[in-house]
């Protein structure tokens, strides 16, 4: 085995947390079963106790360790998306503690896509909870170097497993009864999972008793001022800001007052864009820019996902 597979095992089993990846986000990870280290995480993020963690597992056979009563459609979504973006809500199993579900009745849980935390998972004899690895509120890591950035001296292992594929957050899906409810939008797209299991109703959260917090409507935040925009090379020829740094789909923008652009995917494709967003976010927030401008995505496909990531972003 992997050395720092090995390593990391020893960490999880003394009630460490460390960092590990996953095809959407770099997570901060600890036993699921173990509170003390579960306690660790929420202190080293600042998260807030009320905002409960995403439970991962190396597979759809260790569900029923997790969950209890899973409607038909949520084992449909899983045996169609797992490995993969797709994080289910469901009724919790009396082996996860309260402190991983803040309290509730259920349990988000999913099977992440990369190869080194599944082999790690499949090694371990407890599943994983883990959180984004980035600081409440924050933009979220998709790289070692963006996790090294935020927690360098504080936690004891960054497991490198290159850039993050999707690049977003999962999609997260609950259930009322049998009625598929999104409460995340991310990297698996609506239209993907509706292709599989019908129509899933939006539910509409607010900020004071969020469903999912990862809703709330100030998160994935830069600390430079950034502003959101429907039309960006008109936004730019009105404005006499200097020292702005743009974030665009496919388009580049011409002004002098642009000293830095990124543009996520040339070539117009949504899962490209997905990927390089929040590197292009962690890039623009070093630069000491005096405004960063980004411009709103076509709402279709993964478009939405980013849509809603980048108002959160730009929410004052
Ligand atoms: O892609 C991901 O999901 C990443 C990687 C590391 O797996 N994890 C992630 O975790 O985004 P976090 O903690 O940043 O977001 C978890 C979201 C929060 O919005 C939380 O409120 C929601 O999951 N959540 C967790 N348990 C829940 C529950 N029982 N009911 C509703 N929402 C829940
Ligand atoms: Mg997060």
């Amino acid at each position: 085995m992997n050395r720092e597979i090995l390593k990391a095992i020893a960490l999880l089993k003394a009630s460490e947390n460390i960092a590990i990846p996953t095809e959407t986000v770099y997570g901060l990870a600890a036993n699921a079963y173990d509170e003390i280290a579960i306690k660790k995480i929420f202190e080293t993020k600042g998260r807030p106790l009320f905002n409960p963690l995403i439970v991962h597992i190396h597979s759809i056979d260790y569900l029923d360790k997790v969950a209890n009563s899973i409607p038909p459609k949520a084992q449909v979504l899983a045996e169609h998306f797992w490995p993969g973006s797709l994080t289910l809500v469901l009724p919790k199993n009396h082996n996860i503690p309260d402190l991983v579900t803040a309290g509730k009745a259920t349990v988000a849980v999913r099977v992440p896509n990369h190869p080194l935390t599944l082999e790690l998972l499949h090694n371990l004899d407890f599943p994983l909870v883990a959180p984004s690895a980035n600081p409440f509120g924050s933009i979220s890591p998709t790289t070692a170097q963006h996790v090294s950035d935020y927690f360098q001296e504080r936690i004891p292992l960054i497991l490198d497993g290159g850039a993050c594929q999707n690049g977003i957050e999962s999609t997260i899906i609950g259930f009322e009864g049998d009625d598929p409810i999104l409460y995340r939008l991310g990297a698996l797209s609506l239209d993907e999972i509706e292709s599989v299991i019908g129509k899933v109703k939006i539910k509409t959260t607010n900020e004071i008793s969020p469903e999912a917090p990862g809703m709330l409507l100030k998160h994935y935040a830069p600390s430079t001022e950034t502003i959101i925009v429907d039309a960006i090379e008109n936004f730019i020829q009105n404005n006499q800001t200097k020292n702005i740094g743009t974030l665009t789909f496919y388009k580049a923008v011409s002004s002098e007052n642009v000293v830095h652009q990124e543009i996520v995917s040339p070539k117009k494709n949504y899962k490209e864009a997905a990927a390089e967003l929040y590197k292009a976010l962690h890039r623009l927030d070093k630069m000491n820019l005096s405004l960063i401008v980004v411009e709103r995505f076509p709402n279709e496909s993964l478009g939405q996902s980013i849509n809603d990531r980048l108002e959160r972003a730009t929410k004052k």
